[in-house]
């Protein structure tokens, strides 16, 4: 099946960026609770950081909870959280070879989800493979002050001069700051935006947007996402003679 579409090996991009959108009305299309569509979009994620790993990407960040979902009804946040809880596989980790990071405001995660991560960050440290790096409770505006905030702590003891700030310093004090850019970001469910997605690191990314629901989302169309991708001219201000 995956064959009808030929990506090349040796252009793999070493880092994608998904916003897993569409849950909801995927499961509404189907007459089910949002939760459902969000315990769906779990599998997919599974089956996507299976064939990610699988490929040789070395870095896949996925958008698994904004800043800005806090505001959506107590009971679907419980839900996530939960199911959360329960999408934390150490095995298939494992089994990948696949380690794993957080990024965004852990401090607004319940104290058991907290732990429970950072136990599986703990047992997989040793991988090698794919990083695997879920955004929770993530937002790029809150990322950046952050780094700012910081940034002015440092210069306040002298830890840096504010001429030094420049953007390869300010990257430093982002919370992506163990990984290059996305080479690739993709967003599935139609929508056509960042919703506060990695606005800084993905500055030069290739965007890629389809109109497949996340939990419909398979290792076919990923592959499609990246043919697409290889096809592109990542041209970084130059013209195309100089590349
Ligand atoms: C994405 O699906 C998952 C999260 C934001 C947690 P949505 O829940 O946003 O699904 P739609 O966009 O309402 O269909
Ligand atoms: C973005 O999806 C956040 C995640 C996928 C986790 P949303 O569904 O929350 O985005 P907006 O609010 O519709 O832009
Ligand atoms: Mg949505």
């Amino acid at each position: 099946m995956l064959n009808e579409i030929n990506i090349d090996p040796a252009l793999i991009p070493q880092h994608i960026a998904i916003i897993m959108d569409g849950n909801g009305r995927w499961a509404k299309q189907h007459g089910k609770e949002r939760s459902y569509g969000h315990q769906v979009g779990a599998q997919t994620a599974r089956k996507i950081i299976e064939e990610s790993a699988r490929i040789g990407i070395k870095h896949l960040t996925l958008y698994t909870f904004s800043t800005e979902n806090w505001n959506r009804p107590a009971e679907e946040i419980s839900a996530l959280m939960n199911l959360l809880l329960d999408s934390i596989e150490e095995d298939v980790f494992l089994r990948n070879n696949v380690s794993f990071r957080v990024i965004g405001d852990m401090s607004k995660m319940p104290a058991d989800v907290q732990e429970r991560l950072q136990s599986c960050i703990n047992n997989v440290a040793h991988c090698t493979g794919m990083c695997l790096v879920l955004a929770l409770s993530y937002s790029s505006r809150w990322e950046i002050a952050e780094a700012a905030k910081q940034i002015a702590l440092d210069v306040q003891v002298g830890k840096i001069t504010a001429n030094e700030v420049d953007s390869v310093a300010f990257s430093s004090y982002l919370s992506t700051n163990f990984m290059p850019d996305p080479d690739l970001l993709i967003r599935t469910g139609g929508e056509v935006r960042l919703s506060n997605y990695l606005l800084w690191q993905c500055a030069y990314s290739e965007l890629y947007f389809c109109d497949t629901y996340w939990p419909e989302f398979d290792e076919k169309e990923l592959h499609r996402a990246i043919y697409g991708y290889q096809r592109r001219e990542r041209r970084f201000g130059k013209t195309s003679e100089q590349i």
